[in-house]
């Protein structure tokens, strides 16, 4: 299908950098048109462009749109989100403080923000329940000092990245939905009309995150809860503005009702004071499973941290660039290829550039191609655009050291070439293709050969690979740090070679946190920490996708598409349905069965959300290893 061309042209026909500036600066146009009052916004001028001419409060990464901080402008009129829709790298919105009127706008759709601050407006009406299930990404959620009514929305308790959450000053009604998120740090609920009993999982906030609402009741407040504040007052939050009159005579009947549960709650508390007391028991059995909890949640690394990790992003950017720009002074031409390794002969960019090339792919690190070289030789070519974090010296020790690394389940580069603004690798070329293609690519011809002998053949050379690689590259925050199927080549035999391991040093942090997927990691997307045991995540994944045959949706960027193994296998394991997760292609080797349930029990072990209590590769290596029929 792909057109066979010589290289040459498919590196330098394309510029580098696409021409999107131009595409970012008419939806921020569109929507400075949608405000009635937009005074604030005069650097915002159609014959310039928003990230070069640092339009104010645009912010932007590598010339895209990331975010749009409007604090404080007096801004009013409409929000046209549909704009906002056309900037894809945008993932943070602050309208904060500004004068915006009506129902919340439609930010429900743009499914990859992570920070949406609406604090200090004038929104009102109901949020739907289901307002936020597609915005699974969302960190930031601020609300706080508007008119909204209504109960707070349902969807917000499945956002599992929930950091920050204010609803605080709004007239929100109805009882607290149970929010179990781990994540959460930052809570307020104050001042609204709130009711009923607080949710246990949310007793770890102090009460200020609860004060301001009459009808609450239960820790951390000190007003117990009666059995008519969980039955009486469920009908009233469910009653929506029409039932006004209802209400008050709801009201009447509860008050009364309210009167006899006291009356029998006091007699409980004298008359059978065990009662009472089991109850504190049930709070402190809580209490103590919080503590047990303890460890993932006092890793204290708040959002302050976060700032300060693209702060630094942003400096050591800088010096980059500066460092770039000297390096450019001494450049002089093309500098040619470096071979760091002979195993398959020399060849020169010469060679290279006349070779027929096809195009492989674009990925989240660059584009790939597949050059056939005169001599017969295949390589495959990969363009890295953002591995701009060592100069010179420090990119070509890296390369060489990769040169020397043999082992039977890693892929060893062959030649690299170094130019500041991008960087050329090039690794022979493997015509089996990914474990990914093998799997998910085209099911009806490959499929049949990966029955349960090769997939657990696979999974071992991962295992040896990921061990080689840790050895090798121990002192790395994370050694291998891209360890998913589409990096996992397969050799004539299956043996798998591990490929694009070993890149965190040499990405820009903002690109590696998109590329690398050990960056999606539980432990990074909520604390922004990364460790060894982050690659054990990814190969706990990797080896939960052999087994089910199915794509992981955690290796889309926005958690959409493919299957959320994790969550699934859990829940199979939680209700001894392990059997249903294993792809029933392999059904034919069920004698084997025991043995795959045994590497699925691996597997779950490797993917737990909190890394303390997750294998470490040694012991992972081991039970994989040990696996016995
Ligand atoms: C918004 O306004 C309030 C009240 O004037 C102020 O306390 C708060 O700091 C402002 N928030 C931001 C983000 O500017
Ligand atoms: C979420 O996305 C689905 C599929 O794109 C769509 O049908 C649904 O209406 C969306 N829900 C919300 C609340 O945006
Ligand atoms: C409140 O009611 C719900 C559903 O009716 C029930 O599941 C729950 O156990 C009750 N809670 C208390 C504290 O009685």
């Amino acid at each position: 299908m792909a057109a066979v061309r010589p290289l040459f042209l498919l590196l330098f026909l394309f510029p580098l950098r696409s021409l999107s500036v131009d595409s970012d600066k008419q939806p921020l146009l569109a929507l400075k048109q949608s405000f009635t009052h937009a005074d604030a916004l005069t650097s915002w001028l159609p014959n310039s462009s928003p990230c070069s001419a640092k339009w104010f409060g645009v912010i932007c990464l590598d010339g895209s749109i990331t975010g749009l901080h409007l604090t404080g402008l007096a801004l009013s009129g409409n929000i046209d989100v549909n704009a906002l829709a056309q900037l894809p790298g945008l993932r943070t919105i602050s309208f904060v403080n500004n004068s915006f009127t009506g129902p919340i706008p439609q930010f429900h759709t743009l499914g990859a923000l992570k920070s949406l601050l609406l604090t200090g407006n004038q929104f009102s009406g109901q949020i739907p329940a289901d307002y936020f299930s597609n915005l699974t990404s969302l960190k930031k959620l601020w609300l706080s000092h508007n008119q909204f009514t209504g109960t707070i929305p349902e969807s917000v308790t499945h956002l599992s990245h929930l950091i920050e959450l204010h609803f605080e000053h709004n007239k929100l009604t109805g009882r607290i939905p149970p929010m179990k998120q781990t994540s959460l740090k930052q809570l307020d609920l104050s001042h609204n009309m709130l009711e009923g009993e607080i949710p246990q999982s949310l007793s770890i906030f102090d009460e200020n995150t609860f004060k301001g609402n009459e009808g609450l009741c239960g820790k951390p407040l000190l007003k117990l809860c009666t059995v008519q504040d969980n039955e009486t007052l469920t009908p009233m939050s469910s009653a929506t503005d029409e039932d006004n009159n209802k209400n008050d005579h709801k009201n009447d009947t509860a008050l009364v009702l309210l009167f006899f549960a006291i009356v029998a709650f006091l007699f409980m508390f004298f008359a059978c004071g065990t009662c009472s007391k089991r109850r504190d028991d049930e709070f402190s059995v809580l209490g103590r499973e919080k503590m047990a909890d303890d460890p993932v949640v006092q890793v204290h690394v708040p959002s302050s941290n976060r700032s300060r990790a693209t702060s630094t992003d942003y400096s050591s950017r800088k010096g980059d660039s500066k460092k770039g720009s000297t390096n450019n002074n001494g450049k002089s031409g093309i500098s040619d290829l470096v071979m760091m390794n002979h195993d398959r002969g020399a060849f020169g960019l010469p060679d290279l550039m006349k070779a027929a090339a096809e195009v492989l792919g674009n990925g989240g690190l660059g584009s790939a191609y597949r050059a056939t070289m005169a001599n017969g030789l295949s390589v495959v070519v990969k363009r890295m655009r953002e591995m701009n974090r060592l100069q010179k010296d420090g990119f070509d020790e890296q390369m060489m050291w990769f040169g020397r690394l043999r082992h039977r389940n890693i892929l060893t580069p062959l030649a690299y070439h170094f130019r500041r603004e991008e960087k050329l690798l090039v690794s022979e070329y493997i015509p089996k293709g990914s474990l990914l293609y093998l799997l998910h690519g085209d099911r009806g011809i490959s499929h049949a050969e990966l029955n349960w002998p090769t997939r657990l053949k696979i999974i071992k050379g991962i295992a040896r690979g990921m061990g080689f690689l840790h050895a090798e590259f121990a002192c790395y925050d994370v050694p291998h740090g891209n360890l998913k199927s589409s990096n996992v080549l397969l050799s004539e035999d299956y043996e798998p070679l591990l490929c694009d391991y070993a890149f965190n040093p040499l990405i820009n942090t903002t690109q590696a946190m998109q590329a690398l997927f050990a960056y999606k990691s539980p432990e990074y997307t909520q604390y922004q920490q990364l460790s060894p045991k982050s690659d054990v995540y990814c190969l706990g994944i990797i080896i939960l996708e052999i087994l089910s045959g199915k794509f992981p949706s955690q290796y889309h960027n926005n958690g959409k598409g493919g299957i959320d193994v994790v969550q699934w296998v859990l829940t199979a394991m939680s209700e001894n349905r392990e059997e249903e997760v294993i792809d029933p292609e392999m059904a034919s080797s069920t004698n084997s069965l025991k043995q795959m349930l045994q590497l699925l029990q691996i597997g779950a072990a490797c993917i737990h959300s909190n890394p303390e209590q997750r294998l470490d590769m040694r012991e992972a290596i081991r039970r994989i290893e040990g696996a016995q029929v």
